[in-house]
């Protein structure tokens, strides 16, 4: 199997420098053309050197209508100074020992040589001639949360980015707090975030459109470690990881995401167990959600790539702190872990935490047992669902 990064790896070793690719950032953008007339960009996490996202909009300014993009750099990224040198900065002297300048870049006119409402280069030089786009650097480190950066944030209307994976919670927080659009990537494990799952569930945010499995490639700095397969280098010497659970986040609403899941499944009570610990039914892939179940499912967290907010509700998720206490029903300290081969694994069943418990051994997995020979299993996270569409009283049972 070849090991393909997490962006958890990220988060573990702060290491935040994926760029995104403008092949990715196009087939998003397509879904939200409209939402971009006469708006204010703003992509906070962004060298306009580096970033596709800073070259995507400056490619299709005219195309989207924009009225202006802004770009800043954070201090820790680690190929700013060199470029910088290029221009003629105000107030910037590059002393040697001094590697990191951060600066904003904002763009309110991109000149359409051809006419033909896009431009072909996205050369932040280019750009930077026209005196109705301006280079000026920042005060403070140009990090998304610093003062000077939420003024920019307030004059903005739409953010878009891929913000550093480690500070994400804060990110989006930031987002909700100055009430904003955003298109930004993230992972899919996002949503074991307390607050992050509270914003899905309220349908405040939404997955977007274009990305539902796999992996993506991100362009990493030179200095990165390629220890994985599934790692390239190009004929420029430029490196790439792939990454694996890549999900867009936004608040831009998109036709896509109303189109209903097509169920065909019967509910019946030995293919859908119920949990031992939730009052939900099980079910282990989002194809096989039974079509006349209207009560609790408890289902895999790919559920969201197929979510449709007018077919299914969302009423929390095994995770800790996406549910009330009450939900969960039992404790388990009183069963005991053991390997397939019946050897104690030394821990009791409250190890489990809120995992949702089915009444069975699958002979491959660890089990936990009680004094009556009751055997316990934990599944994966579930999210729990209703089905709006199904009456009260059908409830699946006949
Ligand atoms: C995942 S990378 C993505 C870069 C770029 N947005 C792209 O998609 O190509 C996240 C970027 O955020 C920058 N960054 C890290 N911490 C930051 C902070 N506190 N504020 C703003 N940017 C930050 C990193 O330097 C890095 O370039």
């Amino acid at each position: 199997m070849p090991e393909i990064h997490g962006m958890r790896n990220a988060q573990k070793n702060k290491n935040d420098e994926f760029y995104t690719s403008l092949e990715d950032i196009e087939k998003e953008m397509k879904y939200y053309k409209t939402y971009f007339k006469d708006k204010v960009v703003f992509c906070n996490c962004d060298d306009p050197f580096e970033s596709n996202f800073f070259k995507y909009f400056a490619m299709n300014f005219n195309y989207l209508g924009l009225k202006k993009i802004i770009s800043t750099c954070y201090a820790g990224s680690p190929i700013i100074t060199e470029q910088l040198s290029l221009f003629d900065v105000k107030g910037l002297t590059i002393k040697k020992e001094e590697s990191k300048k951060p600066y904003k870049i904002e763009i309110t006119e991109v000149i359409d040589n051809n006419n033909d409402g896009a431009i072909d280069l996205a050369d932040v030089e280019y750009l930077i001639k026209n005196k109705k786009n301006t280079l000026t650097l920042l005060k403070e480190d140009g990090d998304f949360r610093s003062k000077e950066c939420i003024e920019l944030l307030k004059q903005s209307d739409i953010v878009v980015t891929n913000p550093p994976f480690s500070l994400f919670r804060e990110f989006v927080s930031q987002l909700i707090e100055y009430n904003k659009d955003f298109l930004i990537i993230g992972n899919v494990n996002a949503i074991a975030y307390r607050d992050f799952f509270h914003l899905i569930k309220d349908n405040k945010v939404w997955m977007g459109a274009s990305i539902h499995s796999g992996d993506r490639e991100f362009r990493v700095p030179s200095t990165y470690p390629l220890k994985a397969s599934g790692t390239r280098i190009d004929e420029k010497g430029n490196k790439y990881i792939r990454v694996k659970g890549v999900r867009w986040w936004t608040n831009l609403d998109y036709k896509e995401r109303h189109e209903k899941l097509i169920l065909y499944k019967k509910y019946n009570p030995e293919e859908f167990q119920k949990f031992d610990n939730y009052d939900a039914i099980n079910v282990d892939k989002v194809t096989d959600i039974p079509y006349d179940y209207s009560g609790l499912m408890g289902v895999p967290i790919t559920f969201l790539d197929k979510y449709n907010p007018e077919q299914f509700r969302i009423i929390a998720s095994s995770q800790t702190g996406c549910h009330p206490d009450e939900m969960v029903l039992k404790k388990y300290s009183d069963y005991y872990g053991y390997t397939q081969d019946r050897k104690s694994n030394g821990r009791t069943g409250a190890t489990m935490g809120n995992n949702p418990i089915l009444v069975k051994d699958d002979k491959k997995h660890v089990y936990y047992e009680n004094k009556d020979g009751i055997r316990v299993q934990s599944t994966y996270c579930r999210i729990f669902i209703e089905n709006i569409e199904i009456g009260e009283d059908n409830n699946g049972r006949e």
